[in-house]
């Protein structure tokens, strides 16, 4: 049975309802597939080998003081803990969120991108929300049907 790894952040909550979103759209499309969900707070540079598949999720803050940086809970994972991390070829997702009132919007898509191809991981799909989720549910579900069909491991 195929595993999809979660990793994500969020303060507002914002990302996690995006992420919970996508969980119930890939659990209704493919049933036999186990989603583990995971704060980034509480992983280690281990959890990112977890699963047959990884998605990272985080929003875009101001962390270290300058805009259109990770959430500062992922930076912390992405860019300490899991700074000497090998992804093996692991096909990996990203999303990320943003708001359009600041100038680099939604950047922490370049972030998560440049991590996973920088540590060995394949970039399969990559989903930006801009503003509020809410309202953005059919765009997140159009998107797990995406991924679902480009990560063939997740529906065997
Ligand atoms: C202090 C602060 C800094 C932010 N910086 C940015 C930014 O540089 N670029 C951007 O697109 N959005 C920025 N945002 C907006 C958040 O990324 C957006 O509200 C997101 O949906 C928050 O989701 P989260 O709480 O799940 O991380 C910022 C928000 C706050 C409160």
């Amino acid at each position: 049975m195929a595993v999809l790894h979660v990793l994500y952040s969020t303060s507002t909550g914002h990302t996690e309802y995006v992420v919970d979103t996508l969980i119930a759209a890939l659990g209704a499309a493919a049933p036999r597939l186990t989603i583990e969900k995971q704060c980034a707070e509480a992983a280690q540079a281990t959890d990112l080998l977890r699963g047959d598949a990884l998605l990272l999720a985080s929003g875009t803050w101001n962390t270290g003081g300058t805009e259109g940086q990770l959430h500062p809970r992922m930076s912390a994972l992405l860019k300490d803990r899991a700074q000497d991390c090998d992804l093996q070829k692991k096909p990996c997702a990203v999303i990320a969120l943003g708001d359009e009132r600041y100038y680099y919007t939604a950047r922490a898509m370049e972030h998560l991108m440049q991590f996973v191809t920088q540590h060995g991981g394949q970039v399969a799909e990559s989903l930006v929300i801009v503003n509020e989720p809410y309202g953005q549910e059919e765009k997140v579900n159009k998107w797990a049907a995406k991924l679902l069909a480009k990560v063939p491991a997740l529906v065997s």
